[in-house]
């Protein structure tokens, strides 16, 4: 292991944030997959517009504000759907190769935390459902600075608080956006490339591209 920490993004890297949608597809339709890609586009568009906007909202009105966007955009999903959608967001699954790897770096002696957007309230429940509360050290949100990803700012949170030069930090996120801002930083980046994107921000490339966290070790 070359890294004395590892630091994960949340939703989509190590929370699964499709399956809310994927769960009540039946009710939402055919549009499914398009309502649940507008909610997520939306929700992290906001994020960005509102960070240079100077004019913080926490990730949780975000997400319900991106909500209601879909549900607009998609006259046909189902809006009695609305509450039980957004109560997904506080029991997410995690993918499944996640708890063991965690733990396997935590046993290597690393120390793991989580870095989001995602309020404290909001990962504090995703984190206890999923129960990796006893393996991470940490969990940073981005509520602490009112800024989003990918402001410089947030990750270094990380950096400040363990008091490590950016490269001691090993940086996963299924996210390419995150990943740019992420190496720019000066993080070692891991980009987890689930859904088989093309890559982009050829600038600023992640060190280690893998399709899902497992050969995280191996790759150290
Ligand atoms: C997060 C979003 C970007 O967890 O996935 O920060």
């Amino acid at each position: 292991m070359r890294h004395s920490a590892y630091v994960f993004d949340a939703y989509g890297t190590l929370f699964d944030v499709h399956a809310a949608v994927r769960r009540h597809a039946e009710r939402i339709g055919p549009d499914g997959q398009l309502f649940s890609e507008i909610w997520r586009a939306k929700q992290l568009e906001y994020s960005w517009t509102r960070t240079l906007m100077g004019a913080y909202q926490d990730f949780w009105q975000l997400t319900e504000q991106a909500l209601d966007f879909a549900f607009a955009r998609v006259p046909s999903a189902d809006r009695s759907l609305r509450a039980d959608l957004l109560d997904a967001y506080w029991h997410l699954d995690c993918y499944p190769e996640v708890p063991s790897v965690l733990r396997a770096l935590k046993a290597d002696g690393a120390r793991i935390a989580i870095l989001s957007n995602g309020s404290p309230a909001m990962l504090d429940a995703a984190v206890r459902s999923a129960a990796l509360d006893q393996v991470l050290d940490e969990v940073f949100s981005v509520d602490a600075v009112r800024r989003f990803k990918t402001d410089p700012a947030v990750y270094d949170m990380v950096a400040t608080r363990w008091r490590l030069y950016p490269d001691a930090v090993s940086f996963q996120s299924s996210n390419r956006w995150d990943v740019a801002g992420a190496a720019r930083f000066g993080f070692r980046t891991v980009w987890i490339n689930r859904a088989n994107q093309p890559d982009e921000y050829l600038d600023l490339r992640p060190d280690v591209i893998l399709p899902s966290l497992e050969g995280l070790i191996a790759a150290g």
